[in-house]
């Protein structure tokens, strides 16, 4: 974990080195039945410890970038690049966090977090370290030995995130992480992430279908169109942190945004984005 770089918060990677780069990737899906197009010639750099969000209509193909650049999936075209070395695979180095957690129930809180970090090779005092470190950040310590069932779904999505961050990658990649939380939850873990990210000068690429959420937390917003998904815009967000979807100013560039998309049809959208 690095700190105290120097830099402001605000926009604190405008003068960092690019770490990510994506050039014209594009993916189709075929099986028996049919072939789907999920997304088109994306191309996208982003600097190291930025804050991306990518946001889109609901199929549009957030999930297959993502997988593409944790290296899951290939692509079918184009390139993609992390700090100079092509991705062909899953690395350590860029973590993913997804909406259905994936967490171990017969685990304990701890054990859930440990148990990636005893595969590394680390030595045990570091392993130590690291579960302590993480869980303090994400105010877990105190119930370390509570099992799965016994957390709220809150306290679910820290312990993914603390599990995310204690193997200390250089990008967190999160899909939709809070998307099955209730509003209230949501926006505190909006406000937690964001104070997580500060600590931790990783790189995050995090997924929404939600405007307000990309607009908050983004220092830089990528609009998708639908299917298949194309950059539509790009935004840069310029405003302190941190930031809640309920700012005005937050609100007023979500909006603008929402009044560009014509296309966007997406009734999940529409439902939770009351603009
Ligand atoms: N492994 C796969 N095999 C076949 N089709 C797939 C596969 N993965 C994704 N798709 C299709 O590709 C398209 C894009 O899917 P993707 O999951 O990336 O969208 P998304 O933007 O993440 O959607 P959501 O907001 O609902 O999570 C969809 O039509 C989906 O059905
Ligand atoms: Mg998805």
């Amino acid at each position: 974990m690095k700190q105290d770089q120097g830099a402001g918060r605000d926009g604190r990677a405008t003068q960092e080195p690019i770490v990510l780069e994506v050039r014209g990737l594009s993916k189709r899906f075929v099986s028996h039945e049919a072939e789907v197009h999920a997304v088109e010639g994306i191309s996208l750099s982003v600097r190291r410890g930025e804050f991306l969000t990518i946001v889109g209509p609901s199929g549009c193909g957030k999930s297959t970038i993502l997988s593409m650049i944790a290296g899951f999936e290939p692509p079918d075209a184009g390139e993609i690049m992390t700090e100079g070395r092509p991705v062909t695979g899953p690395s350590p180095e860029r973590v993913m966090v997804f909406q259905d957690l994936g967490l171990f129930p017969w685990l304990t809180v701890e054990g859930n977090v440990r148990f990636g970090l005893e595969r590394t090779g680390l030595a045990p005092a570091e392993i130590d370290r690291r579960v302590r470190t993480y869980l303090d950040l994400v105010h877990l310590w105190e119930n370390r030995g509570s099992l799965m069932h016994q957390l709220s779904g809150g306290m679910k999505q820290r312990v993914s995130l603390a599990r995310a961050l204690a193997m200390e990658p250089k990008f967190l990649l999160m899909d939709e992480p809070f998307s099955s939380l209730d509003s209230h939850t949501r926006e505190r873990l909006q406000g937690e992430l964001q104070e997580l990210w500060e600590k931790t000068w990783c790189t995050f690429v995090f997924v929404t279908h939600g405007l307000k959420e990309a607009v908050a937390l983004g220092d830089r917003v990528i609009l998708l169109s639908a299917r298949p998904g194309r950059i539509q815009r790009e935004i840069r967000v310029d405003l302190p942190r941190p930031r809640s979807v309920d700012d005005a100013p937050v609100l007023k560039i979500a909006k603008e945004l929402r009044a560009g998309i014509s296309s966007w049809v997406d009734p999940v959208t529409r439902a939770e984005e009351s603009l």
